[in-house]
């Protein structure tokens, strides 16, 4: 951690003042299929497109994959023990596409639904919540070979996979999530080759946009019609985008960059029609009847949140916008992400007045290189005191209004952190990835007792 970072090392009490929660609100923990499972190869799952992306040179920092990652496939019942020592109410996890439809459609592979049922059986028994995300990021390569997300037929594929899934578990899981992070992965799948399928290509970029905001829409309808009392959120990554500087090509830079990431599927899904800039470009693929399709009644807002990001002119990307720095003094925790714990508030505020509709955080949380010390303890402070701080704003947004329903930490273990694979440590339990031994961390503790005192003043 910086020196300049004594937002960190001393939050003030001010800051920490805090108000009084639902009753019925829920403290959980984030993890993804892809993320954690590993046995890639294993039990008949078929290749997503991040088994290809992490072969592809240059995809991945230093040539990780996450064939083993945490090996939660097979320890899945050691990591809801793990989850219920924290207390928690709720476990949000993913289901592979592949594992349960190794080509995509088509052919059933029953051990991969069944690695499911088991997972859902154990939080139950554990008293905790399944909350089941349909799609984190890791299409079925075999759809990907027939055009992905840049191929409208992609949507029905999609609902048919979440058909699949809405019958299987529905009699178990009613909190239901069609898509982790729509501008995140199509951003950087289609437009700044940063993710999965990492390609750099406006049209592509565009039509994926729309496909994953119709298929989004299909799958709101099938699990609704499905599963009876099912509660139906997504989840979107807002965070505030401020130009690097104040040179007049990075504010067009930001705005461009701010329709992208934080309105291009929020607005359509929840407003009915797309922002300005967007509605522009994306007008040749939208068929008569489409937003109607999109626009679809949710329950909640899944918000994922980490920190602003900065954006400058780079007329090298493809769509003349590239990252920029924060101001240098700027707060950063240890993967240097911006840390500003206002902007998070600030966020939670926006939603409210722009959607108005329940929210819940479905991840937020802080990266670094957390080593164990010499007695194998983890003493994750920096963590703690982002969390401490983060849990402060969230007190203070919902004092001045937003109907916070929820609270998810990204994320309950380290695992495969996507481009930077293994070095970028979100968890708060420790993974030796070498032994898969898992060691909670200090802040593991920290979120235990913070969970038994919020329900305490419930
Ligand atoms: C989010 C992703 C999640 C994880 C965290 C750190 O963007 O949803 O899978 O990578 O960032």
């Amino acid at each position: 951690m910086s020196q300049t970072n004594a937002i960190l090392e001393k939050p003030d009490a001010e800051a920490l003042a805090k108000t009084k929660l639902r009753s019925d609100f829920v403290w959980g923990v984030s993890t993804s299929a892809y993320q954690i499972e590993g046995a890639a190869a294993e039990d008949g799952r078929g290749p997503s497109i991040w088994d290809t992306r992490c072969r592809t040179a240059g995809g991945v920092v230093n040539g990780d994959t996450g064939d083993v990652a945490c090996d939660h496939y097979h320890r899945y019942e050691d990591d809801i023990a793990l989850m219920r020592d924290l207390g928690v109410d709720a476990y949000r996890f993913s289901v592979a596409w592949p594992r349960v439809l190794p080509r995509g459609r088509g052919a059933v592979n029953d051990k991969g639904l069944d690695f499911y049922d088991r997972v859902i059986d154990g939080a139950l028994a554990a008293g905790i919540e399944p909350w089941l995300c349909v799609y984190h990021w890791d299409l079925p390569q075999a759809l990907h070979d027939q055009g992905g997300w840049a191929n409208r037929d992609c949507a029905g594929w999609y609902a048919d996979y979440a058909a699949l899934l809405a019958r299987r578990y529905g009699d178990r899981v009613k909190r239901w999530i069609t898509f982790n992070e729509f501008s995140v992965f199509t951003l950087f799948g289609y437009a700044i080759p940063w993710a999965a399928p990492g390609i750099t290509d406006r049209e592509q970029h565009l039509r994926a946009i729309h496909h994953v905001n119709l298929a989004h829409g299909a799958g709101v309808d099938v699990i609704r019609d499905l599963v009876p009392g099912a509660s139906i959120g997504a989840v979107h990554n807002r965070q505030r985008v401020l130009p690097e500087g104040d040179r007049a090509e990075n504010v067009e830079a930001a705005a461009l960059l701010d329709e992208h990431w934080n309105l291009a599927f929020c607005d359509p899904q929840l407003l009915g029609h797309y922002s300005p800039r967007v509605a522009k470009a994306i007008e040749p693929y939208v068929q008569a009847g489409d937003m109607a399709r999109i626009c679809r009644p949710m329950d909640w807002f899944g918000l994922n949140h980490y920190g602003p990001i900065f954006a400058k002119a780079d007329p090298t990307r493809a769509w003349g916008y590239g990252w920029g720095d924060a101001p240098p003094d700027s707060p950063t925790h240890g993967v240097g992400w911006a840390v500003f714990p206002d902007a998070f508030r600030d966020e939670l505020l926006e939603i409210t007045r722009r959607y108005r509709m329940p929210i819940v955080i479905t991840e937020n949380g802080c990266g670094g290189n957390d080593t164990p010390d010499e007695s194998g303890a983890i003493d994750d402070q920096h963590r703690i005191n982002y969390l401490r701080l983060y849990n402060a704003k969230m007190h203070e947004a919902i004092r001045a209004g937003a109907d916070v329903r929820g609270y998810f930490v990204w994320s309950l273990l380290d695992n495969f952190e996507w481009g930077s694979g293994y070095g970028n440590r979100f968890g708060i339990v420790h993974v030796d990835f070498a032994t898969q031994k898992r060691t909670p961390k200090a802040s593991a503790r920290w979120y235990a007792d913070l969970i038994k005192s919020e329900r305490f003043r419930a």
